[in-house]
């Protein structure tokens, strides 16, 4: 059972690093379970939760892509720790667009992580939360996906399907007692985006996990970082094609 009674935090793609900061943000005294390919390597990361305060810390072997596992996942989680305060979605791949052009497989197999496993995952999660009249989801979109760019448009349409998806998600759980928070950063300076020009407006994933966790707390339904970023994508979805057709990624 839960070593707390407040109910686990859950962060599905254990080992990603805006997932990690937010997860330091939420372990102090509470159940952290870190599920992510490779479990038996997360050593780095429990630590890192340990250090921060966490009561305790589990990790579970944890694959998005094999949409079978979600259920029995989700269902193994409250069985050993109680019902799911919080549950994180922090996988993801930004996959490489030149390939995903020509490579129809490749294509596919960045919709299915980023929009596929998404949507099964949520759709479990929301259903075992709504029994238990509790609990919160975050849901990692971005702003690639608020107006899709030629640039990058195979991960920018999985974004795009996963934040109308979350959105409508969001207003069907209102007054369940379960919220859901939509987080849209724009370029953040990390693994994922290494070796790449920062684009304008870049955070790092400690900022969009500081946003995130503020958001949290304060039962928000989305919030964008940095925040300036939701003002410049009202402008930008104004754009016409021919200009936004060239912009970078
Ligand atoms: N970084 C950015 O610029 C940016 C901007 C906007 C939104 N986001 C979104 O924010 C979220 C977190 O990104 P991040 O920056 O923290 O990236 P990250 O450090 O690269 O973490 C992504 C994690 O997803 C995991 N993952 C990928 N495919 C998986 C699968 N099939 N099963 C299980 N885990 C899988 C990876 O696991 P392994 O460790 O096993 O590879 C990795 O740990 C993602 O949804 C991303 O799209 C990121």
């Amino acid at each position: 059972m839960d070593d707390t009674g407040a109910g686990p935090i859950l962060i599905l793609g254990g080992r990603s690093e805006i997932g990690i900061e937010l997860a330091r943000r939420l372990a102090p005294e509470a159940t952290v379970v870190l599920a992510a390919r490779n479990a038996d390597r997360l050593d780095e990361q429990v630590a890192m939760l340990q250090a921060a305060g966490a009561a305790a810390v589990h990790t579970q072997e944890f694959d998005a892509d094999d949409l079978a596992s979600h259920g029995p996942l989700v269902a193994s989680v409250v069985n050993a720790h109680g019902p799911i305060a919080t549950a994180v979605l922090a996988f993801g791949i930004l996959g490489d667009q030149a390939r995903a052009e020509t490579d129809a497989a490749h294509a596919t197999a960045i919709v299915h992580t980023d929009y596929v496993a998404q949507v099964s995952m949520l759709t479990h999660l929301a259903a075992v939360m709504r029994q238990a009249g509790r609990g919160s989801l975050v849901v990692f979109s971005s702003v690639a996906g608020i107006r899709v760019r030629r640039a990058n448009y195979v991960y920018g349409s999985a974004k795009a399907g996963l934040d109308g998806f979350a959105s409508g998600l969001a207003d069907a759980l209102h007054g369940s007692g379960v919220g859901l928070l939509i987080v849209r950063p724009g370029f953040v300076i990390g693994r994922m985006t290494q070796g790449m020009a920062p684009a304008p407006l870049p955070s790092t994933p400690q900022q969009v996990a500081e946003a995130a966790a503020h958001a949290l707390a304060k039962g928000r339904r989305t919030v964008w970082i940095p925040w300036a970023l939701r003002p410049t994508f009202f402008v930008m979805r104004l754009l016409p094609q021919f200009v936004w057709r060239r912009m970078p990624r």
